[in-house]
């Protein structure tokens, strides 16, 4: 049916409206680069535009169809998109935090109200997920996505198309999903954004571009193509990547669209004289949709009439983006997402509020709990919330935060405020600015003054939130100003002390690690952030997030992440000529899969149902998790691999599935991993998979420097 009606409307069309059709503009709402249209109402009237980003709400989205519906000749609905990177109106916390929960439902269930709000605003597609795996966490858009494990970004992406797109794209509460940024953007130089990326065929197809395909299996609608080069060919006119490994091997029949003005910027890159040969060079390579840039529009009708671009490519870009609005529904009725009514009904519905709550209490890693600081009994009477970020309430979103509302946000303060009740009383002092810069003066010994009256502090400290996100990357990647300086004077006071940490990446938190006290990693949290924090004090509910990404000692460490390669000179402390620096460990601050539980955690009779496998089976490793704590924990109980000697390198161990369980004090848990002949593969140099015969060990344990290993061997003949 679809196809049929495509067709029809493909055969009555002009070039300049399959053209028009074939560029998105953004409203002047939230631009994140050159603002290029003056009026944007007049290039939709004249059929120039087939999509529109940044406009949203039921009456803007409807009053802008009714320009295209009604106004243009084929009255072709215009395509809404927008960032819901984290969240529409309700805003959860950044795509990384939600990867720390380790909790595919609970993502999923983010994404489905993320979908049903902003597609209760009038909004048709979101530019989510963004999967680019990342090993530099000074690269300011490792907030957006799952952090450095491919595994964890490939089961991150499945659960967030799944929530987007739901179980039908005509479903009015849906949206169609946008994977991104295709591809190797998280591997830019030393972490500056949009620069080079320079990676082997082999490393790309085996770390950077399986979540893309995840995506792509799960039915993701469409993809968006970077702005870096990559191996010398920018990824916006690269048509390996575009034809042979998105089309022809992976069979996508989606939409293509590129990042904002990124076909302009082929000129930057040096690979077209002009804007004209930038158009054809993405157009032929393999792009649908020109965003912002209006390089289409302006040049592909004279590209097509002198011949150097085909009228069936042209064809081609604009079915599968008139595919993606009949799936919606669009073409039947194109205002059937604008509706006031929903918007009021599920804008920041209470039950959306609760899952945001939920899930930021998932995502908040405790790194260090020394001396035992948490939970806070409720005993306390006497409580000092300190740091920049105690009553910022707008920060908790984070970057990208849809259409987040600072005042529908909690802050840290207001969230004890309002659990501790007024038996608790709550004292406040900023103590330094956020960032120094010397002109405004510190409180320090103010606040140490109060930490020395009061039971328990709060410190809350951590980076501004317009310090990660698109275009920013920081070399430096620990606390800024002066709030260490605050930390030292307010903890060697003796009073307990519990440090929130606040930033949308790794932090390098050496010296804050070297104090007495309790730190809880809460990135951003979202719009229940204070809610969350305060139960989590308190312990109403435990820790139970996990890192999805190394936290280094020094930056001097980056690129750090715990599945590196093997080298021929593995690290002998006893040994000058080994992999080593001669200035501080190998070893991270906190590993990947850190994460403290308010209760005693231990793991016992590690088994293996066979210590011997061929092709055609599969074994079980089991083992038992006991809490011996006298709280509650939640464990991500993570499973690594090392496989055996082969003819490729490996890296040392790699992530190949976990669980989440729930322990009661006292209680216990055998969790068990089935693994699949099928898992033990991998892909060479060459793009062969390969299976090696011999002996693999597998890690199963709370981190991923867990050192117990039981092993098997396989053998595939059968
Ligand atoms: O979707 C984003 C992309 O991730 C970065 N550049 C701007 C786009 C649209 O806002």
């Amino acid at each position: 049916h679809i196809d049929r009606e495509v067709e029809q409307w493909l055969s009555c069309m002009t070039l300049e409206e399959k053209v028009g059709q074939m560029t998105q503009f953004s409203s002047d709402r939230d631009t994140t680069g050159p603002s290029l249209k003056e009026d944007i109402e007049e290039e939709i009237k004249a059929g120039r535009v087939g999509s529109v980003f940044n406009a949203f709400d039921a009456d803007f989205t409807r009053r802008l169809q009714q320009q295209a519906v009604e106004h243009t000749r084929l009255g072709i609905p215009l395509l809404f998109g927008y960032d819901v990177i984290h969240g529409f109106r309700t805003i959860f916390p950044i795509p990384l935090a939600q990867a720390a929960s380790f909790d595919m439902d609970a993502i999923e269930a983010a994404s489905r109200i993320a979908a049903a709000e902003a597609s209760a605003a009038g909004l048709h597609w979101a530019f989510t997920p963004m999967v680019d795996i990342t090993r530099d966490p000074r690269w300011g858009r490792v907030m957006e996505g799952a952090g450095e494990d491919t595994l964890l970004g490939c089961r991150v992406a499945r659960a967030q198309v799944r929530g987007l797109q739901g179980s039908a794209p005509d479903e009015v509460d849906t949206v169609a999903a946008c994977v991104k940024h295709f591809a190797g953007y998280g591997a830019a130089e030393a972490g500056r954004d949009y620069n080079t990326v320079d990676v082997s065929e082999w490393r790309l197809r085996s770390v950077y571009l399986p979540p893309f395909q995840a995506a792509i299996d799960e039915g993701c609608a469409s993809l968006m193509t970077a702005f870096n080069s990559l191996n010398g060919v920018p990824a916006s006119c690269n048509g390996w990547l575009l034809e042979q490994v998105l089309r022809q091997e992976w069979g996508f029949e989606g939409l293509v669209v590129t990042d904002y003005t990124a076909i302009m910027e082929l000129v930057h890159h040096g690979v077209a004289a002009d804007t004209r040969q930038a158009g054809q060079k993405a157009v032929l390579a393999g792009v649908d949709m020109a965003m912002q840039d209006g390089i289409f529009l302006e040049h592909l009708a004279g590209l097509v009439e002198a011949g150097t671009v085909s009228i069936e490519r042209i064809d081609t870009a604009v079915r599968r983006i008139l595919r993606v609005k009949a799936a919606l529904g669009l073409l039947d009725d194109p205002y059937r997402y604008s509706d006031p009514a929903r918007e009021q009904a599920l804008l920041l519905a209470p039950a959306h509020r609760l899952a945001a709550r939920e899930l930021a209490e998932k995502a908040c890693v405790l790194l260090r709990n020394e001396p035992c600081v948490l939970p806070f009994s409720n005993d306390i009477r006497r409580m000092a919330v300190i740091g920049p970020l105690a009553q910022d309430a707008a920060a908790m979103l984070g970057p990208w935060h849809g259409n987040g509302q600072a005042e529908d946000a909690v802050s840290l303060h207001d969230g004890l405020a309002q659990r501790l009740g007024e038996e608790v009383t709550l004292d406040y002092c900023c103590g330094v600015p956020l960032e120094s810069d010397g002109s405004s003066a510190d409180d320090i010994e103010a606040a140490a003054a109060l930490a020395r009256t009061s039971d328990v502090v709060v410190l809350a400290l951590g980076e501004d939130n317009s310090m990660s996100g698109e275009a920013a990357s920081r070399a430096r990647i620990g606390l800024p100003g002066r709030q260490m300086a605050l930390a030292r004077a307010v903890i060697a006071t003796g009073t307990p002390c519990a440090v929130i940490t606040f930033s949308g990446r790794p932090l390098v938190l050496s010296d804050l690690d070297e104090l007495p006290c309790a730190i809880l990693h809460a990135w951003w949290p979202g719009i229940e952030a204070g809610h969350a924090l305060a139960r989590l004090l308190m312990g109403d509910t435990g820790p139970s997030g996990r890192l999805p990404m190394t936290f280094p000692r020094d930056e001097g460490q980056i690129p750090i992440h715990y599945n590196a390669f093997s080298t021929g000179r593995p690290l002998d402390p006893e040994e000058k000529y080994t992999s080593k620096y001669l200035d501080m460990p190998n070893t991270p601050l906190y590993p990947f899969g850190h994460g403290l539980t308010y209760g005693q955690i231990i793991y016992q009779h590690r088994a293996l149902s066979s210590r011997c496998i061929r092709a055609s089976e599969s074994l079980v490793v089991s083992v038992t998790v006991a809490n011996t704590g006298a709280h509650e924990a939640t464990e991500v109980v993570q499973l690594y691999l090392r496989g055996p000697a082969g003819d490729m390198v490996r890296p040392v161990r790699e992530l190949i599935d976990f669980k989440r369980i729930t322990l009661v004090p006292g209680g216990a848990e055998t969790v068990c991993f089935v693994i699949e002949a099928a898992s033990l593969r991998y892909e060479d140099a060459m793009g062969n998979q390969r299976l090696d015969d011999g002996e693999y060990h597998l890690y199963v344990g709370g981190r991923s420097d867990t050192s117990d290993a039981v092993t098997f061997h396989f053998n595939k003949q059968d």
